[in-house]
């Protein structure tokens, strides 16, 4: 008897026993409950721990079906590991009956995760203490609350607020995650001003030239609308879509970047955890799932910073241009070009620096064929030096230079002038060394080639500056 269905943890440890114990799949009779012995009786199980090894792949998998709500499941998994632990490439094999299920069920939950991140709406409740708390109510097709609780934590980790479900709710209070029983929709408020904060954002991001209704409504099932603000907007928004879609045609723009439509397909998947990124590698591959902010919809990748982790330097820029968006590095464009050669000048090699980005998402507005770079505004900026921190807490450069006002608000997280600044070597918490320049693309916007190249002298001379402290 499984006290708590859907408890990955319970079922694991009474599958591990049945393992050790050779007790075969057709021997169990699985059921659920909330009462009754467990399921060896009174009867003590010393099981030698580990000792029947499973692939991780498997147990990572057979976490996520677990939460399936058909009765079967925790037979049917019992049946599969059963086998796995006799056979180690079971799951390779695609077509079989149990690896076919298997990944059916598996897919149905991710499917489930996937609704869940994208439609729990959070309602105001009040404030405490200096922090705000929110309730939402959602109702997940399956037992996937705890699957997908961690999500939210990141996403909403400075507020305290609770997800109710009807089997079971989560609670993140005071930075604490904890769970509880399930609830109703009547603990939960019906709306606040939140909701008109997602109805404009909505009304914004609605795109009429996209809208494909049996698409939409794939995405979005019916079931789900009742609890989201945004949904009474959807008629009057498509009702209105041919004709924003005629005045588009007339304005002739047209999306040059092919991937740019991939964030419709795009699981957003769960952000590492803090603890979990260790290395620049963590960090990069972290970034390119970045959701934090919406640049990610149109960009074709998240871009991250690239060198040694070892480099004394570190040159922060804007954010990726056309270039570095579809090449995934930062500064391999004309205005990288302008840089390489002012490093070259001063005495810099390129290989030796860390270059990377205040904002991680290439920002730009189609026109033609064509992509025009603009500046990212203050709100992205700061939302995006989360990832500006980590490369910092790993690199450790001892002098950062700024490149731009974008950057130098990247990384003091203030808007300052860059000439109140210029010249001068400042310091940062923990000791690190700041010098504020322009950015290279000023270079090359200027159109009087005698005050560019004096602009560009001075350049060479802030990053020549740089190279001396290193030294
Ligand atoms: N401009 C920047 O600020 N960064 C790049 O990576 C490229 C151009």
């Amino acid at each position: 008897m499984l006290q708590t269905p859907g408890d990955f943890a319970e079922w694991r440890t009474a599958a591990r026993e049945l393992l050790a114990r050779g007790v075969a799949p057709e021997d169990v009779s699985w059921r659920d409950g909330d009462e009754g012995a467990s399921l060896f009786g009174d009867e003590a199980v010393a099981t030698p721990a580990g000792a029947v090894s499973l692939p991780r792949e498997l147990l990572e998998i057979a976490e996520r079906v677990i939460c399936h709500r058909d009765a079967e499941v925790p037979a049917r998994l019992y049946r599969v590991i059963w086998r796995a632990a006799r056979d180690r490439q079971l799951l390779a094999r695609r077509t079989d009956d149990d690896v076919v299920w298997l990944n059916k069920a598996d897919k149905t939950i991710r499917r489930d995760v996937h609704k869940m991140h994208a439609f729990v709406r959070f309602r105001r409740l009040g404030e405490e203490a200096g922090r705000e708390s929110f309730a939402a109510w959602f109702e997940p097709s399956h037992r996937i609350l705890r699957l997908t609780a961690l999500f939210f934590q990141r996403r909403f980790y400075g507020m305290d607020w609770a997800i109710v479900t009807p089997d079971a709710r989560a609670i993140w209070q005071g930075e604490k995650l904890s769970y509880g029983p399930g609830g109703t929709k009547d603990e939960v408020p019906d709306s606040d001003i939140v909701e008109d904060q997602w109805r404009t954002y909505y009304g914004a991001i609605f795109n009429p030239a996209r809208v494909k209704i049996d698409a939409m409504r794939a995405e979005m099932p019916k079931k789900y609308w009742k609890n989201l603000p945004e949904a009474q907007d959807i008629a009057p928004l498509l009702a209105g879509a041919a004709a924003r879609v005629e005045r588009m045609r007339e304005a002739a723009v047209s999306l040059a970047n092919p991937l740019a439509d991939k964030w419709r397909t795009r699981v957003p998947d769960e952000l590492l955890l803090d603890d979990d990124i260790k290395t620049l590698g963590d960090v990069a591959r972290a970034i390119d799932r970045c959701t934090r902010c919406p640049l990610y919809c149109n960009a074709t990748q998240g871009i991250a910073g690239e060198g040694p982790e070892a480099a004394k330097i570190m040159l922060v820029g804007e954010q990726p241009g056309d270039q570095e968006d579809l090449q995934g590095r930062p500064f391999v464009g004309p205005t990288g070009q302008v840089l390489n050669e002012a490093l070259d000048e001063a005495g810099l090699e390129r290989r030796r620096l860390f270059l990377t980005n205040a904002v991680k998402h290439f920002k730009f507005e189609p026109r033609g064929k064509r992509r025009l770079h603009q500046n990212p505004t203050t709100a992205e900026i700061d939302i995006c030096r989360w990832w500006l921190d980590k490369e910092r807490a790993l690199v450790q450069p001892d002098i950062i230079v700024t490149l731009g006002a974008s950057a130098l608000r990247g990384v003091t997280g203030k808007s300052a002038s860059i000439k109140s600044m210029r010249g001068a070597v400042h310091e940062l918490a923990g000791g690190t060394k700041l010098i504020a320049t322009i950015h290279p693309s000023f270079l090359l916007r200027l159109p009087d080639r005698e005050r560019a190249a004096e602009e560009r002298e001075l350049f060479v001379a802030d990053l020549a500056l740089a190279r001396k402290l290193a030294a």
